[in-house]
């Protein structure tokens, strides 16, 4: 018997290496992508961070013949080099330039600020594989439809550009050299998420962190905790492996409370619990994190988790239990300073303390999920997080392929930050026109939140353009009824009725907390001039002044978000000389250098954080 046991190892070693060796492999790996592994940056891992080559490629030519038939063999994720000085091989990513990613292509390498298209990436690394262990690659993010091969058998394929994924590629890795091709395309369609038209950059890439993640063969894949829905004294969780696997002991700690939970998990590998218990609450004011073990035999996770209830009471939003206005301000995901798409605790660090200094309890992470350190840092400042899918403007509402889309990009989003106590509303829409089949994609999204995530608020930015009749601006959006918060852009002194705020007035019809999810104007930092000449910092003064004033006489009004924190780039914004393709409505200039409307705004949230 042990013959034979050790004739099989030894064979499926050759077998396993030679499909490896033998890259034209033509058999796809059956999609290896997995559940995402959450708490990524607490498991072991190898960074894959760090210089790729890339190669151009606009017309796919790596991925399709001239009959624009797809590559079986020679595709560029072979890498293929010359068997001899004679062979043909029309490219090389050895010596081909490299970006050091995470990056956006667009300001890593000038000649592609405006290229929307396929750009190939290769890593080369070593790796060793431990008896015992699997290896899971895991990207941060890749803008917007990634293929992903190692050594040169696929692996899977993500579209989205702001959500993480992950595979277990453990097989297909070999021990020594190895090397990963993906092939990333940001080309916007109409039926995707986002759809063709909106207002920031497209930036593509692989725009945050690879991580080859080492996990046990049984892992934690998952794991929630938190106070159960409106009880500041119980706190219920669940730990879930990655396979259905019954009788594995898992422990849930938290040493400052005195709470230990030791689980068996159930047949389908998830172990469940409810305890008492009495957390200091986090706040804004008390931006509390207990540290948080969740283990089993042969694997620890460290996390720090803040404990909090968010509930509504009539036209209020209630933070464990007391009514609180959200003192907020959007903000896309770019760079300060350097410009680009954001990715980094530093970066995120900027943008939050630049909220703080605003007098903000409160941000909304516009217009899709931003990076993880972007949540993590909220949280241990103290910042309460509205965090929204792009369903944006005009989706494909009838196209079953976009709704499976983004609800993939909400369970994704959800399944990643479902422990981070900042994020309060999940936003499943922003400025989308009023219809059946969009009342029923965005009802859909909104239930599935519900369902999935039932300790947090929904809400979605809906719109009021005009006055219903003389100054009066009458909120009016069918999907109020699926919400538990009413949000809305109005650009009252931007986009119409200019200089008209301070005689305006509102109505909100609904019985729910009703927050103003943007509203503002533009002005390029340093321009000072009247405050009726467009775009000098003093009409935006000014712009800012009277919608404060208005803001005072809307009754029951939960908070706001100017658009926008800082500058940003967008391609729709070509006003030579003023705007030279950043959208202007920022309170800070993409130089970090502030405006004189951030003064009236940060002069309001001192009196609301004073007076509510
Ligand atoms: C809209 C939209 C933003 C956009 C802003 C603007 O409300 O939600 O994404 O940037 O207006 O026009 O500046």
């Amino acid at each position: 018997m042990k013959k034979i046991i050790f004739l099989w190892v030894v064979l499926s070693f050759f077998l396993g290496n030679y499909l490896n060796a033998s890259a034209d492999v033509q058999a796809e790996a059956v999609g290896l992508q997995v559940p995402l592994v959450t708490n990524i940056f607490a498991r072991p891992s190898i960074t894959l961070c760090g210089q790729w080559n890339y190669i151009v490629d606009p017309l796919e030519n790596g991925y399709y013949d001239y009959r624009r038939k797809p590559w079986t063999t020679n595709g560029f994720f072979e890498n293929k080099k010359p068997a001899n000085p004679s062979e043909l091989v029309e490219y090389d990513f050895d010596t081909s330039p490299t970006m050091n990613i995470p990056t956006d292509w667009n300001t890593a390498d000038e000649k592609l600020f405006f290229y929307e298209g396929t750009v190939w990436f290769k890593k080369s690394f070593n790796y060793q594989h431990k008896s015992g262990k699997k290896a899971v690659l895991y990207f941060g993010a890749v803008n917007y439809d990634a293929k992903v091969w190692v050594n040169g058998r696929k692996v899977g394929e993500h579209v989205g550009g702001f959500t993480p994924f992950n595979f277990d590629v453990t097989e297909i890795l070999k021990d020594g050299d190895n090397f990963v091709v993906v092939k990333v395309d940001n080309k916007r369609e109409q039926d995707n998420v986002p759809t063709l038209n909106f207002d920031w950059w497209n930036y593509g890439g692989i725009t945050r962190e690879v991580l080859l993640v080492e996990v046990p063969d049984t892992y934690i894949e998952d794991y929630y905790v938190q106070l159960a829905k409106g009880e500041a004294g119980l706190i219920e969780g669940w730990v879930k492996l990655n396979e259905a696997k019954a009788g594995v002991e898992v422990i849930v700690d938290i040493p400052e409370l005195k709470l230990k939970q030791t689980l068996k998990t159930n047949a389908d590998g998830k172990a469940q619990f409810a305890v008492k218990a009495k957390p200091e609450l986090w706040s804004p004011e008390n931006p509390k994190l207990y540290k948080v073990t969740v283990s089993k035999a042969d694997e620890t996770l460290y996390d720090e988790i803040g404990f909090r209830t968010i509930e509504t009471r009539g036209r209020e939003i209630l933070l464990n239990g007391k009514s609180v206005f959200l003192r907020g301000v959007s903000i896309h995901e770019e760079a300060p300073f350097r410009q680009g798409r954001a990715w980094s605790e530093a970066d995120a660090h900027t943008l939050l303390s630049w909220a703080k200094e605003l007098g903000c309890n409160y941000v909304r992470l516009a217009h899709y999920p931003h990076n993880e350190h972007m949540v993590r840092e909220a949280e241990k400042m103290g910042i309460m997080v509205w965090s929204e899918i792009p369903v944006y403007w005009t989706i494909s509402w009838e196209n079953a392929d976009t709704y499976k889309n983004a609800e993939a990009q909400l369970r994704d989003e959800i399944t990643r930050d479902r422990n981070r106590c900042a994020i309060i509303i999940w936003s499943v829409a922003n400025e989308t026109p009023h219809g059946e089949a969009r009342d029923k994609f965005l009802s859909s999204l909104a239930k599935y939140c519900h369902v999935n995530d039932p300790v947090r608020l929904v809400s979605m930015a809906m719109e009021v353009t005009s006055t219903t009749s003389g100054n009066l601006n009458r909120l009016q959006d069918n999907m109020h009824q699926y919400v538990d918060v009413v949000a809305f852009n109005e650009y009252v002194g931007w986009y119409r009725d200019t200089k008209a705020a301070r005689n305006m007035v509102w109505e909100i019809p609904y019985e729910k907390p009703a927050i103003i999810s943007e509203f503002g104007g533009g002005a390029l930092q340093g321009w000072h001039g009247s405050a009726d000449q467009r775009f000098t910092e003093e009409f935006q003064e000014d712009l800012y002044k009277a919608n404060v004033d208005m803001f005072e006489r809307i009754e029951g009004l939960a908070g706001t978000s100017p658009w926008i924190l800082m500058d940003f780039r967008s391609p729709r914004r070509q006003l030579f000389g003023v705007q030279d393709f950043f959208n202007r409505k920022g309170l800070v200039s993409e130089k970090g250098i502030k405006k004189l409307a951030f003064y009236v705004m940060k002069d309001w949230y001192e009196k609301k954080k004073n007076n509510k």
